[in-house]
């Protein structure tokens, strides 16, 4: 029995050191260690031992069984750091692999040169304001001093919804927003998608962007009106950029004047953007009519103000030198990434 025990420690020790993972060491733990192993095969079998040999052979077993855990646990932290380093090899990443690009959208150039302006006007104490899309033909028309009988009110030029809501002609209703109802000073610009009764081509689009101005405080005159429009010329097209003012005539300003700056391609000496005029209509602004100012509450004759109206769209084609307007709305990705 003693060279069995002998042998069966010789045989787990040379297979326990043979096994590379932790499910074979477990086999081999239950093969010899297990209920049904053999050491404990061995252990049962010393009820036919004698009384001297039984406490012997007890021993050697005991010990047997001792060297063998003691070997099994040797190994068990031994397979535990290779299977570590097997698994730190397969996870293994190249962190100096490039990343895959995540395509990044941009801003249409239309939100561009509106962002753009936007910024200038607030950098001067203007506040931002939006008005409805869908508007009271009285606020696009009536408060704005439009008579009845103007050419703009018709059918044909208008989106009418009914007789009296339509798709807003134009972003001038905001400032009637803005007044009715406030305490002056008003200091605010509205930029905004307005709707006509227009064909589409190269110029026009049924749907396009403005950017109303609007300040009223007391003793506003047309001398602030030209240094604001100077001001935000120089930094939209650039240091040295004039305006001219042509009179004009708009209902709801008096006196009314279109305004042209001097043209950004050529500095005014005359070129293809500018038509050879060496200035670009860009435009339209007056001091706000008497009766605008007392149909919404602010007394005409202790306040005064300017306003002012720009094309979005306009800008924006001449600033990048675009010859179609209808680029801008055919949302070809290849054209509008590259602004
Ligand atoms: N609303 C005018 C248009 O659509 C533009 C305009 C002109 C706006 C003069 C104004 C202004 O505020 O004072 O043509």
């Amino acid at each position: 029995m003693r060279d069995k025990l002998e042998e069966i420690l010789k045989i787990a020790v040379d297979e326990i050191v043979k096994t590379n993972s932790a499910d074979e060491l477990e086999q081999s733990r239950v093969k010899y260690l297990g209920k049904k192993g053999e050491l404990t095969a061995i252990l049962r079998g010393m009820g036919a031992l004698t009384a001297e040999e039984r406490p012997v052979i007890g021993q050697l077993a005991n010990s047997v069984r001792e060297e063998i855990e003691a070997k099994i646990a040797e190994r068990r932290e031994y397979i535990g750091k290779i299977e570590q380093e097997r698994a730190f090899e397969r996870d293994k990443i190249d962190v100096t692999l490039p990343s895959k690009r995540h395509k990044l959208g941009k801003l249409h150039p239309i939100t561009q040169t509106i962002y753009e302006a936007r910024q200038i006007f607030l950098d001067m104490g203007f506040t931002v304001v939006e008005g409805p899309e869908i508007e009271l033909a009285y606020n696009n028309f009536d408060a704005l001093n439009a008579p009845k009988d103007h050419p703009s009110r018709d059918m044909t030029d208008t989106f009418y919804i009914n007789p009296e809501l339509l798709l807003r002609t134009q972003t001038s209703p905001v400032q009637i927003r803005a007044m009715r109802g406030k305490q002056s000073p008003i200091r605010i610009i509205s930029p905004g998608r307005v709707y006509r009764c227009d064909g589409v081509d190269a110029t026009h689009s049924p749907m396009f962007h403005q950017l109303e101005g609007l300040v009223v405080d007391k003793n506003i005159t047309m001398g602030d009106l030209k240094g604001t429009l100077d001001m935000v010329a120089q930094k939209m097209f650039g240091a040295g950029t004039k305006t001219r003012f042509r009179p004009h005539n708009f209902p709801f300003t008096e006196p009314s004047a279109e305004v042209d700056v001097s043209c950004f391609a050529c500095g005014g000496s005359g070129c293809r953007l500018c038509k050879g005029e060496g200035w670009i209509e860009i435009l339209g602004a007056g001091m706000v009519h008497p009766n605008v100012l007392d149909g919404c509450g602010i007394d005409s004759s202790v306040y005064s103000g300017f306003a002012f109206g720009v094309g979005m769209d306009r800008v924006t084609i001449l600033k990048n030198s675009i010859d179609d307007m209808r680029l801008l709305f055919e949302n070809d990705l290849r054209f509008l990434s590259q602004f």
